[in-house]
């Protein structure tokens, strides 16, 4: 008897498979059971991010208990500073919080967070990102294909180098700053005579302590959590900037999304965002506090005169980029100063 030629069963296997790839839907439209929701971000778990994204996990999937589940991937595990966005556009993650100083590829407006000197302190970025204008933000880069959720707050920036003395801005002249991928932070210190290098944020610690940089800028909470001050002489209290996130995921995906599920979603995230951003301010406190324990970097402080200076060096980047912003943007965030 004859029998029919087997057809050997890994390829039996293969074949299937690659018919169920030919006829399935976009990842974002996909039907799945719990809907898998992937969030990826570049920071430690005891950060103020950290814990936001643990949170809108924890109220995301008792809200949509069976219909939901949260991944969160930190300190750039799955995916760092150079790929996430790129990443988000994929499908292959569904929310990122990048700093807002992250998102000058894809819209000039956003850039108004980095204005060195622009807000007074975090009272003041929350009272702006509240406004129309600031809520506006969320929503400019859709045509990009990202969509703003929220903002989360970290703190104000701190400047730190591996030399002993931090007072006045000629103290850094020909000194090399690693910096966040942004043109205004890199104008910021070319402003200030020093040489800004955009490296990813997983790599600063190494960075800082082979040398390749002499110091940095950052909040309490980063410093902290990644060492930094183990690796840096002195850090200055600056407070000259602001390290704030935008919650962004991708439009396509989220308009995707059957309607309850964006409802319960969007909940979560608007009570984790009240949650993050109410421990942002004792994450930073806590975090000075440990880095002047430690005793390994000096904290210096400035007086009235030295921050007028840093602000008068730093002065000219607000010109370059004002035709980039609009005025009405910078008059905008202005007011939310007392
Ligand atoms: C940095 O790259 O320095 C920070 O923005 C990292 C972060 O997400 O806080």
């Amino acid at each position: 008897m004859t029998s029919m030629p087997s057809i050997p069963r890994r390829r039996c296997v293969m074949s299937l498979a690659g018919a169920a790839a030919v006829l399935a839907a976009p990842a974002w439209v996909k039907a799945q059971t719990p809907i898998v929701v992937k969030f990826s971000h570049v920071v430690a778990e005891k950060t103020p991010k950290g814990q936001g994204s643990l949170k809108f996990k924890e109220l995301a999937e008792k809200k949509l208990a069976g219909k939901v589940q949260v991944q969160v991937f930190p300190s750039s595990q799955l995916f760092g500073d150079a790929k996430e966005m790129e990443a988000l556009l994929l499908g292959d993650v569904h929310l990122i919080a990048p700093s807002l100083s992250k998102f000058d590829r894809y819209t000039k407006k956003v850039q108004l967070f980095d204005l060195p000197f622009l807000f007074d302190d975090i009272a003041a970025v929350d009272h702006f990102q509240s406004s129309a204008p600031g809520q506006d933000l969320l929503k400019s880069m859709t045509s990009r294909g990202l969509l703003g959720l929220a903002y989360w707050h970290n703190g104000m920036k701190q400047l730190s180098t591996n030399r002993d003395k931090l007072e006045r801005p000629e103290d850094v002249k020909g000194l090399k700053f690693r910096i966040q991928a942004s043109d205004v932070l890199e104008a910021q210190f070319r402003a200030l005579g020093a040489n800004p290098q955009k490296m990813a944020f997983a790599e600063v610690y190494q960075a800082l302590q082979s040398g390749v940089v002499d110091g940095q800028e950052n909040t309490w909470s980063n410093i902290y959590s990644q060492k930094f001050h183990e690796v840096q002489k002195t850090i200055a209290e600056t407070n000259h900037g602001v390290i704030d996130y935008m919650v962004v995921t991708n439009a396509k995906w989220w308009d995707g999304l059957p309607a309850d599920v964006r409802k319960g979603l969007s909940e979560a995230m608007a009570e984790a965002t009240a949650y993050a951003n109410k421990m942002a301010g004792d994450f930073n406190e806590d975090d000075k506090k440990k880095i002047e324990a430690a005793g390994k970097a000096r904290v210096q402080k400035l007086t009235k005169a030295d921050v007028a200076a840093w602000r008068k060096a730093m002065e000219p980047v607000w010109k370059k980029f004002e035709g980039d912003i609009g005025r009405d943007l910078i008059d905008a965030a202005l007011k939310s100063n007392k």
